[in-house]
C-alpha cells in the first residue's frame, strides 16, 4: 500500500499529542488525589484513559500502515496550584488537539485516504466533546462556588 509520508507525519504528531494528554491528565489526577479531591481525581483519570484509547487507535492505524508507533518528546505535564489552573491547562491542550485533528483530517482528505479521514474525524469529534466537558466543569464550579 502506498502511504503518503505527510499523512504518517500527521498520525505521529497526533500520537505525540495523545501520549502528552495521557501524561497530563494522569499527573493531574495524582495531584488532585494528593489534594484530597477524590472526585476530581477520578474525573481526570477517566480523561486520561480516553486519551490512552485515542493513542491506541492511532497506533493501530500506524501499524496497519507498516510503521512502528513512535511518539516524540513529551512536554512536561502542566500542573498548577488549584483546580482552575488545571482546567485552564486542559482547555488549552484540548483546543490544540482540535486544531491538530482538523488540519490532519484536511490533509488526509486531500490525499483521498478515507480510512485515515474517518479515524481523524472521529477523534476530532471526541476532542470537541472534551472542550465542552471542561467548559461544563468550569460552569459548574462557578455556579457552586
Ligand atoms: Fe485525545
Ligand atoms: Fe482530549
Amino acid at each position: 500500500m502506498h502511504v503518503d509520508p505527510r499523512t504518517l507525519g500527521w498520525l505521529s504528531r497526533a500520537l505525540t499529542h495523545e501520549m502528552s494528554a495521557l501524561q497530563q491528565y494522569l499527573a493531574q489526577s495524582v495531584l488532585a488525589r494528593l489534594w484530597g479531591d477524590t472526585a476530581l481525581a477520578a474525573k481526570l483519570r477517566h480523561e486520561a484513559l480516553e486519551e490512552m484509547e485515542h493513542a491506541e487507535r492511532l497506533m493501530e492505524r500506524l501499524i496497519l500502515l507498516g510503521v512502528a508507533p513512535s511518539a516524540g518528546n513529551l512536554p512536561p505535564a502542566r500542573l498548577g496550584r488549584g483546580v482552575d489552573d488545571l482546567l485552564a491547562a486542559d482547555r488549552q491542550l484540548e483546543l490544540d488537539a482540535v486544531r491538530l485533528y482538523q488540519e490532519a483530517a484536511a490533509h488526509a482528505r486531500r490525499m483521498r485516504d478515507g480510512d485515515s479521514v474517518a479515524l481523524l474525524e472521529a477523534i476530532l469529534e471526541e476532542e470537541r466533546a472534551h472542550v465542552q466537558e471542561l467548559d461544563d466543569m468550569q460552569t459548574q464550579r462557578v455556579q457552586h462556588g
